[in-house]
């Protein structure tokens, strides 16, 4: 369905915020590398919240800023790859913090890791055929698969959460564009769990590789979703993209001709916060302002799969 408006978001930041020169502290590296390198200057931390505690509070934001009554959700859906257990969902667990036991709810993760945001608000968009009020999450506890003794994933990620509710409505639109392509070298991976790893193990990555392919796969769901929306990129008033490094957003802007100044950006703060990155640079765009009535943006992922895509909306 494209008939679809955002009518509320929010976001939550972990409690410890941790900067460049505390990694200093902990590994070979400098505050000078990782600002040259990604742009990060700090990202925020847990050590006491669990993912569904981010996601609740991204949510009550998202509710507040609606200004609908909680019990209108009729599903929630948690994008993430960091949730509290395995079983039951961090969604059933926002339904309980919510106070929506009992009610008809239907609520379920999602894993399609910093491309979470975008295919959640894409199934999303899908199901508002059957549910009214759909309150869509991502949400990460990162910290707790980083190996915090290598520098070259730990100076990356971040902890939080951000949430937007969708409804269906003639006052906006969204259409999007996901892929998945696999990764069958393992260029990104958490492999904890399989037959062969039964103890929970941390996240790997090949930079190089990611950087790669982060390279070519936002602008090829740029360029798909905007064809599908039949719109062109000069028309877009504003971009927020995955916030995992400043110069693949470079690269991005440069081959597809969009003034950085259209390019919403916060991972100088928040680091790579995977599944929430998109949804907490969204709510806060607006919570600062930069998102106005009938403005037409584009959101844009990529992440560990590989996945991909990206959402056409008119606000
Ligand atoms: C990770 C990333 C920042 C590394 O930047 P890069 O320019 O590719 O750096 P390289 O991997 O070539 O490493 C260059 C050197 O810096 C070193 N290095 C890596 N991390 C470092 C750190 N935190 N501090 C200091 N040096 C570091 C490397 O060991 C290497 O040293 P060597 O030349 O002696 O071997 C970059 O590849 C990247 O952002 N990739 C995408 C990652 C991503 O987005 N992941 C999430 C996907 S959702």
């Amino acid at each position: 369905m494209e008939n679809v408006k955002i009518i509320g978001c929010g976001y939550a930041k972990a409690e410890k915020k941790l900067f460049n020169t505390d990694l200093e502290k902990i590994v070979d590296t400098s505050d000078e590398w990782i600002v040259q390198r990604t742009g990060i200057h700090s990202r925020y931390i847990t050590q006491t919240k669990n993912t569904s505690d981010l996601a609740f509070e991204a949510a009550k934001k998202a509710i507040k800023d609606a200004q609908i009554d909680v019990s209108l959700i009729d599903c929630i859906l948690v994008a993430t790859t960091t949730p509290d257990c395995i079983t039951p969902s961090t969604a059933c667990l926002v339904q309980e913090k919510l106070g929506l036991n009992g009610q008809e709810c239907t609520s379920f993760d999602l894993n399609a890791a910093c491309s979470g945001f975008v295919y959640g608000l894409s199934l999303a968009s899908m199901m508002l055929e059957t549910y009214s009020t759909i309150l869509v999450i991502g949400a990460e506890t990162l910290s707790k698969i980083i190996d915090w003794n290598d520098r070259n994933t730990c100076v990356l990620f971040g902890d939080g959460a951000g949430a937007a509710l969708i409804q269906k409505s003639n006052q906006g639109r969204m259409v999007s564009f996901t892929k998945s392509t696999g990764d069958k070298d393992g260029f990104l991976m958490c492999k904890g769990l399989s037959l062969q790893e039964k103890e929970m193990s941390y996240l790997e990555m090949n930079g190089k590789e990611v950087f790669r392919f982060a390279i070519e796969a936002m602008p090829y769901s740029i360029e798909k979703v905007l064809e599908k929306a039949n719109q062109k990129i000069e028309d877009i008033d504003l971009f927020i993209p995955h916030q995992a490094n400043i110069r693949i957003l470079k690269h991005v802007a440069k081959k597809m001709k969009i003034d950085f100044d259209r390019i919403f950006v916060n991972l100088d703060e928040f680091g790579n916060t995977s599944s929430a990155s998109i949804a907490i640079a969204l709510a806060q765009a607006k919570e600062q302002g930069k998102i106005k009535k009938g403005m037409k943006m584009v959101l844009t992922g990529f992440g560990a799969g590989f996945t991909s895509g990206a959402i056409y909306l008119e606000w």
